[in-house]
């Protein structure tokens, strides 16, 4: 049986050891990783992805130095400034993921503007996780439910996976169907962790920066060889 992977997740990693294998600093793999991203995107219809995610950065990176973390926030300004008109021309439509509470104002406006100059695109959905992490999701999301139910807005009887679904950063998704990591490593590192309940993982050596539009769509098209069956039996 033949599926199609709807939608992607991508654990953008390995733009530090991309550098390093050169003598350049960490900031310059991940200048080089920005630049791959847009390939990415644009590989998406003709492998009939309809939604891209991927993981820009954790709550987790805050412990990095703090020459890096601020490097990464300008990363993040210049990338949106200069992709803003190609993401227009691809009818992408744009929106972030993650908690914008401790990220700064300017970012936090550019971001904003972003998603209201691209929310009526409808060729491809790209999620930018961005101060992102599962279990932060899944907290701030109680928190809100939690106070629905203070208000008496809400019963705790009513409340189920859908409900609680409805409360967090992704309402507007569907699950991820394929989670791809980059670099290596054979972990999930907060990413998507209520949402990947179902979804399936490639693990892959390839670093971020040389991640190609051909590797994408043949791991999009073994997906679609898969058997998936949530539990039952086929
Ligand atoms: C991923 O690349 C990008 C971010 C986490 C921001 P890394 O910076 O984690 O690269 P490695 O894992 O050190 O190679
Ligand atoms: C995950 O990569 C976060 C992003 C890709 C943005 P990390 O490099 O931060 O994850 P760990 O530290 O290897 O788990
Ligand atoms: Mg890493």
């Amino acid at each position: 049986m033949s599926n199609a992977a709807q939608h992607v997740a991508i654990i953008m990693d390995g733009n530090g050891r991309w550098a390093q294998q050169r003598g350049r600093p960490r900031l310059v793999g991940h200048h080089a990783g920005a630049k791959r991203i847009r390939e990415i995107v644009e590989a998406c219809p003709a492998v009939g992805v309809k939604y891209l995610t991927i993981f820009a950065f954790s709550t987790e990176n805050w412990k990095r130095t703090q020459s890096e973390v601020s490097g990464l926030m300008r990363l993040f300004k210049r990338y949106i400034r200069r992709e803003s008109q190609a993401l227009i021309d691809d009818g992408v439509r744009v929106r972030f993921i993650g908690d914008r509470m401790n990220l700064d104002d300017q970012l936090v406006s550019i971001m904003d503007e972003l998603e209201l100059v691209t929310s009526h695109n409808k060729k491809v959905n790209l999620t930018i996780a961005l101060n992102y992490g599962g279990r932060d999701e899944v907290t701030r999301a109680v928190k809100r439910l939690a106070r629905e139910i203070e208000q008496g807005k809400l019963a705790a009887k009513q409340v189920n996976a859908k409900v609680l679904a409805g409360f967090l950063d992704t309402h507007f998704l569907p699950d991820p169907d394929l989670v791809i990591r980059t670099s290596g490593e054979a972990r999930i590192s907060n990413f998507l962790l209520w949402q990947s309940a179902y979804a399936e993982y490639e693990f892959i050596d390839t670093l971020w920066p040389d991640f190609k539009a051909d590797e994408f769509s043949q791991l999009v098209s073994k997906f679609g060889s898969r058997e998936r069956r949530y539990g039952a039996v086929s």
